[in-house]
């Protein structure tokens, strides 16, 4: 029998048998003996937690996923929840301010963010125009990353988007990173050499820059070895890693809030970054520093299929 983990944030028996497995409770924090990482049990609206996580330190990158605001897979748990939007907007207004308190002077702040097409596109545009109250920082960019499975019914068009905002405080040094990215276009042609190429074929090239629409990136599902069983909400280490590299350098110290299956932590841990992350959920704080250690032990990146729970035997 395969050990599977249904959502976790959704299954209240299973989070009460899960419990007594998490080494941290609420207010806690795990200090990290090896890279200095720290991973806690707080809440991003709480400026005082964020503070007090960050030790005096200031973060040059700032990478936050909050919840989005909708009923994922129809379910509406204490820590995804759907509120009303005015609550929403205020959950983020202070997660922000906490977060900007805590940054560097000059420093990069990306927000992982969605749409609802089913409550008139709340909150990314709500999110947006909230920001332009932040002085500090600035816009810099609006990414979108192409999921390679989409969802949807066959009388719409198939929804394959994840948005990512990104803003600056100061001006922050950024490095290009280049990628295997496609180029997806054909038909447009150029002569090279005296010959007729085509767009695709000069693709070729080892080093493509990245622009704001990123298509080379799979997000993760179960068979993938990244996959954290019981994380639906989990982002691509591809991406963070894309992320921590062009906006960040060695050594600095890079801020999540929200760290679910503590994607940030293990792309800080693989690119030489210090990472300050924390959930809300004394579940997910254990699957991140799980996700750690069993790293460093087997250099895999999660678990497939298997649990991060091997202790508890999941009934079928
Ligand atoms: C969308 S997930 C983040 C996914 C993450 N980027 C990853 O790759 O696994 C959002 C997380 O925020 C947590 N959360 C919700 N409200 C929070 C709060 N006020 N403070 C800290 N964490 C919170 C949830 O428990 C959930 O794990």
């Amino acid at each position: 029998m395969k050990e599977q983990l249904p959502r976790l944030d959704a299954n209240p028996t299973l989070r009460e048998r899960l419990r007594p497995y998490c080494r941290l409770g609420p207010g806690d924090v795990w200090e990290d003996p090896v890279a200095g990482h720290r991973v806690g049990v707080l809440d991003a609206t709480a400026a005082d937690d964020v503070s007090r996580i960050m030790n005096g330190r200031r973060a040059s990158l700032l990478i936050n996923d909050p919840p989005y605001n909708l009923t994922v897979g129809h379910a509406n748990t204490p820590h995804l929840s759907k509120t009303d939007l005015d609550s929403y907007l205020h959950f983020s207004w202070q997660w922000v301010s906490a977060c900007l308190d805590v940054l560097a002077d000059h420093a990069h702040v990306y927000v992982w963010l969605g749409a609802d097409v089913n409550d008139h596109f709340q909150p990314l545009p709500d999110f947006m125009i909230l920001m332009r109250q932040f002085a500090q920082v600035r816009p810099r960019n609006f990414i979108t990353l192409r999921n390679q499975r989409g969802y949807g019914t066959q009388r719409n068009w198939m929804w394959v988007r994840q948005e990512l905002l990104h803003y600056v405080k100061g001006d922050p040094p950024f490095q290009v990173v280049y990628t295997d990215i496609p180029k997806i276009l054909r038909g447009y042609y150029k002569v090279v050499n005296g010959r007729r190429a085509e767009n695709s074929e000069r693709s070729k090239a080892p080093t493509l820059r990245p622009g704001n629409v990123w298509v080379d990136v799979q997000q993760v599902f179960y068979r993938l070895e990244e996959n954290v069983p019981g994380c639906y909400a989990q982002k691509p280490l591809k991406a963070i890693e894309r992320l921590i590299q062009s906006s960040s350098q060695p050594g600095d110290t890079v801020l999540d809030c929200f760290a679910h299956s503590g994607t940030t932590l293990l792309a800080g841990e693989r690119l030489g970054r210090r990472v300050i992350t924390f959930d809300n959920d004394p579940i997910f704080a254990e699957i991140s520093v799980r996700r750690l250690e069993r790293y460093r032990e087997t250099g895999k990146t999660g678990w497939q299929w298997q649990t991060p729970f091997p202790e508890l035997t999941i009934d079928d």
